[in-house]
């Protein structure tokens, strides 16, 4: 991609540089945020969204949380640290790769207590780009891994936006993508528009554009038709959290679509760092699931569409069970079939 996600400028005390997603794809502007109020509110409004860039955003979020914190003792710095973790933690609750970030960041400061104010600074600073050029490498792994799994000829389907835009690199479903093109295998890919607020027709088309991957936007009702009509012949998606026994939870829509690939046969793939599991979940019906303003549905892009007053009900992701998916792509490996036993075996390899 030619234009990072997410990026920062200086050293601890400087500042986060992203990608206003909410613009696109009318306008690529940059957004330079300097405090953690400014990061909470780009991540709660999707201008930064995907779950490894979120993930890569709270770091970010910690060092501007921090910034001027060079005078306090050592409880002071333990105490804030704490504060602006527990704020960013508020932001948005189902991509778990938010909360493994901020874990990440205090973990880090734990190990560094009996050292200087100063020096702990600088050691946050670097877990955080840390965790950005990790999850640029994995991002590579993930396509390296994925793109076995794709065959010339095929025809292939995404939902929403598992993209550059959603990672500090070139992304997780598209990766595969973008890794199979390099290896100069032909397809075209299907994606889905991503009700509500389109991160599959303003985000990803744009994206498979850039790359020049032939791409055909449909609206996500027409997904089942295109399995049936267009002849899929494989799926691949992202995700947001992911339980110990493979649920997946990812952009709403995606259970849908793994249903209907049940019904047409066709094969349906997750992508994801293992950044994204969560192991202290057993299933997926414990997967906190965001609900968003009503606002989203009835009047999104600023036209009402929808009676004033009209009851809405909007969960932001859903869970697709561990049995609608074939196969699981981690930097570590394929997880195949589904279940506890292969991702603990994935995982802990
Ligand atoms: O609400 P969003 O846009 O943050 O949701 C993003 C998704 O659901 C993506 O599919 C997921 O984070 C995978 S990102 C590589």
């Amino acid at each position: 991609m030619r234009h990072p996600t997410i990026l920062w400028r200086g050293d601890q005390s400087g500042h986060c540089e992203l990608i206003d997603q909410t613009l696109l794809p009318g306008e690529l502007r940059y957004l330079e945020l300097h405090d953690q109020e400014a990061m909470w509110d780009a991540i709660k409004r999707l201008a930064v969204r995907g779950a490894p860039a979120i993930g890569v955003a709270a770091a970010f979020g910690v060092l501007l949380g921090m910034k001027g914190q060079a005078e306090v003792d050592g409880p002071g710095f333990g105490a804030r640290l704490e504060q602006v973790c527990a704020y960013l933690a508020s932001s948005r609750p189902t991509a778990v790769n938010l909360f493994w970030a901020l874990e990440r960041m205090k973990a880090r400061d734990r190990r560094e207590a009996d050292r200087p104010v100063a020096e702990r600074h600088r050691a946050l600073f670097d877990e955080a780009q840390a965790i950005l050029r990790e999850d640029k490498e994995t991002c590579d792994q993930l396509g390296r891994h994925g793109a076995e799994l794709v065959r010339d000829g095929d025809v292939l389907l995404t939902h929403c936006n598992a993209g550059a835009l959603a990672t500090a690199g070139s992304g997780t479903a598209l990766s595969v993508m973008f890794a199979a093109k390099e290896r100069g295998l032909r397809f075209e890919v299907f994606v889905d528009e991503t009700r509500p607020l389109l991160q599959g027709a303003r985000l990803t088309a744009w994206e498979l554009m850039q790359a020049e991957i032939p791409a055909t936007l449909i609206c996500d009702n027409m997904a089942p038709w295109a399995m049936k009509q267009r002849g899929i012949s494989r799926i691949f998606v992202g995700a947001d959290r992911i339980a110990a026994n493979g649920d997946a939870a990812n952009k709403i829509g995606t259970y849908g679509v793994a249903v209907a690939a049940k019904a047409h046969d066709v094969p349906f793939y997750v992508v994801a760092p293992s950044s994204t599991f969560d192991l202290s979940l057993a299933t997926g019906a414990e997967i906190p699931i965001e609900e968003r303003e009503p606002e989203e549905v009835t009047e999104g892009f600023g036209r009402r569409t929808a009676p004033a007053g009209c009851a809405v009900w909007s969960p932001a992701f859903d869970v697709t069970p561990a049995e609608l998916i074939t196969g699981i792509v981690t930097e570590k490996g394929l997880i195949q079939p589904v279940g506890q036993a292969q991702v603990a075996r994935i995982l802990g390899s």
